[in-house]
């Protein structure tokens, strides 16, 4: 049954049953976790050491053997997410899966490029099954395509509107969900924000357990009937 908890993830998964998850699609705080409650000032609520190297670990010994798993990341974590995989013993990178946003950030005019994607790990724990859905590959640069040939965007949602500074767009983690698990599989989140991947989990009739730390985005679970 699905599940909103609001807790500690690290506390929550120590106490996880080996074996016990269908997938994981998961977008942690990289750094030390800071809460920013929708647009408000950023507000340090408490200082929690992240580690991809613990996430890793529990993803190894939770998930199923064969189920997929998600893991959004950032340019300048990517090289420390992909290292914890590739020195488990049972995970297996696949992708770096690229999500071109609608629009980009603001930053240095004359100096960097202006950042318009954000990136997201597919790796499998052993072999992999096979995706469920779909008889084409699709291309690793997440973008959409329209019946009608053209190209579109998976919208970013502002935080004015979702209530969370990071949202991933329900549309795109379905796209993920439809491919790699089935109905009634075992979704888990532990870094939930707003519970986007619980909405598209439910949605599609799988089950999500979906935790989050901060008690304000706990709200913005969908609820559970
Ligand atoms: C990058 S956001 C996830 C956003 C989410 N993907 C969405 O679409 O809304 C990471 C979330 O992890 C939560 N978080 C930080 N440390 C945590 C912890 N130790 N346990 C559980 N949640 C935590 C933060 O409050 C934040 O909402």
């Amino acid at each position: 049954m699905s599940r909103v908890i609001n807790s500690d993830a690290n506390i929550f998964m120590d106490d996880m049953e080996k074996d016990s998850i269908d997938l994981i699609i998961t977008d942690p705080p990289y750094k030390d976790y800071q809460s920013c409650l929708g647009v408000q000032k950023c507000k340090k609520i408490v200082k929690n050491e992240f580690t991809f190297e613990t996430l890793i670990g529990h993803i190894e010994r939770i998930l199923k053997s064969g189920c997929h798993f998600y893991l959004w990341c950032d340019a300048l974590t990517y090289a420390d997410a992909f290292n914890c995989i590739k020195n488990s013993k049972s995970l297996k990178y696949k992708n770096m899966l690229i999500w071109v946003k609608n629009h980009h950030g603001a930053g240095d005019l004359f100096g960097g490029y202006a950042h318009q994607h954000e990136i997201c790990i597919f790796g499998t724990k052993g072999k992999g099954n096979k995706f469920q859905v779909g008889n084409k590959r699709i291309s690793d640069v997440l973008l959409k395509k329209r019946d009608d040939g053209t190209i579109g965007y998976y919208h970013k949602i502002p935080p004015k509107f979702g209530g969370h500074p990071t949202i991933k767009p329900v549309e795109l983690l379905k796209l993920f969900i439809n491919r790699s698990s089935e109905i009634g599989d075992m979704v888990f989140d532990p870094y939930s924000g707003s519970f986007s991947t619980m909405k598209a989990s439910i949605e599609l009739g799988r089950e999500c357990i979906g935790v989050e730390l901060d008690s304000e985005y706990c709200k913005l679970a969908p609820e559970i009937t």
